[in-house]
């Protein structure tokens, strides 16, 4: 058996896409089927130098050994693979041997898991303008509705004594503005009103499954095990999933963020559900952060309330619609042995949706 002859047989035995390259020339001297299979479909597959502009790696002079795989995308097959390169002078010429790894799958679920994310963050935004522009429309429907009665009542009292025309003309303009401004507000209110949310039979495992798969990256990178204490049999909720997605996201942030000063050992992050004496679902998210003054626990709720320097102040708030829009209640209990635990209500599907 040739050298060459003897490379080829060692690749063939190996189960995923492998190749030997000439060091001096580049040319494909041994490959094995998978290889063939992965990549014969690109014209420059028989020299390394071409196959790799064609897999879009411009890297590929320092591409040798102990380098770190270099992750390509071959648009021919539309797979994702990740080159390690080795050297070998076991084929009487110098070789780069190629190892191709087919990474696709864990590409598809990074990019899934990314795009889930983003769309979570967008819904949150969403909703803090929402909630920002409810309260804005609020606010300001009151003193308009004032500004427009004393309007109407200087025009009335210009009119019994008569003029002047030029004070009566200038009222009449400044009630025109002011109704017009009501007109936009109460638009903004219909508007808000009609993003009607859609609630179903929702299973508590799925949504804890997204959120804690969101906040996996976080978790680990602060070293906290999130517990997971779901009761058996807990039934669907009547709920809308992205919305609840939402409220639980915002508390395990919350509690995440409490624990940042606390020594690692001491963490403790737990999730629990199950059916409370109400016969509702209820969720409780359970930390050993530093806890809660009762003069905080009363402000808690209110829009705007923060106690940190990057915070905004409205996950609470927003929470706390959401799940009395759900029917449910949002409330905060000191925890036993330290810390708090935040936690909502749901109703029992129980049939609807
Ligand atoms: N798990 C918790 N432990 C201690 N304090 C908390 C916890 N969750 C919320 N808080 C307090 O409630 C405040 C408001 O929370 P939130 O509405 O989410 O706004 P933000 O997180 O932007 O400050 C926080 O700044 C913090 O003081
Ligand atoms: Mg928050």
């Amino acid at each position: 058996m040739t050298a060459d002859g003897a490379v080829a047989a060692l690749l063939e035995a190996i189960p995923v896409p492998c190749a030997a390259f000439a060091r001096g020339d580049g040319r494909l001297l041994a490959s094995n089927s998978p290889y063939r299979d992965a990549f014969s479909g690109l014209p420059g597959h028989v020299h390394r130098t071409r196959l790799l502009a064609e897999l879009g790696d411009d890297d590929h002079d320092s591409g040798s050994g102990g380098a770190a795989p270099r992750e390509v995308h071959a648009a021919h097959s539309n797979r994702w693979y990740a080159l390690h390169w080795g050297e070998s002078d076991a084929g009487g010429e110098p070789l780069s041997l190629l190892t191709a790894v087919d990474i696709s799958a864990r590409i598809e679920a990074l990019d899934s898991h990314r795009s889930r994310q983003e769309k979570l963050l967008f819904t949150s935004r969403l909703m803090s303008v929402g909630e920002m522009a409810a309260m804005l429309a609020h606010e300001l429907n009151q003193p308009l509705a004032a500004i427009v009665n004393y309007l109407n009542g200087s025009l009335r009292l210009v009119d019994q004594a008569g003029g002047p025309v030029q004070v009566e003309r200038a009222l009449l303009a400044a009630r025109t503005q002011a109704e017009h401004a009501a007109a936009v507000i109460s638009r903004v209110r219909e508007f808000i009103r009609a993003r009607e949310p859609r609630r179903d039979a929702r299973d508590l495992a799925q949504i804890t499954g997204t959120v804690l798969e969101l906040l996996r990256l976080e978790a680990d990178r602060q070293q906290l095990r999130i517990e997971l204490a779901l009761a058996p049999d807990l039934p669907a909720v009547y709920a809308d999933r992205v919305m609840v997605e939402q409220v639980l996201l915002n508390l395990v942030k919350n509690a995440i963020e409490a624990m940042r000063e606390v020594p690692a050992a001491k963490r403790g992050l737990r999730i629990e559900g199950r059916v409370n004496l109400d016969g509702e679902v209820e969720v409780r998210v359970c930390d050993r952060g530093e806890g809660l003054s009762a003069e905080q626990g009363q402000q808690l709720f209110s829009p705007f309330f923060t106690t940190k320097s990057d915070g905004l102040g409205i996950g609470l708030a927003i929470c706390r619609s959401i799940i009395e829009y759900h029917e449910g209640r949002l409330f905060f209990e000191p925890r036993d042995g330290g810390g708090s635990v935040f936690g909502f209500t749901l109703p029992i599907a129980d049939g609807r949706g």
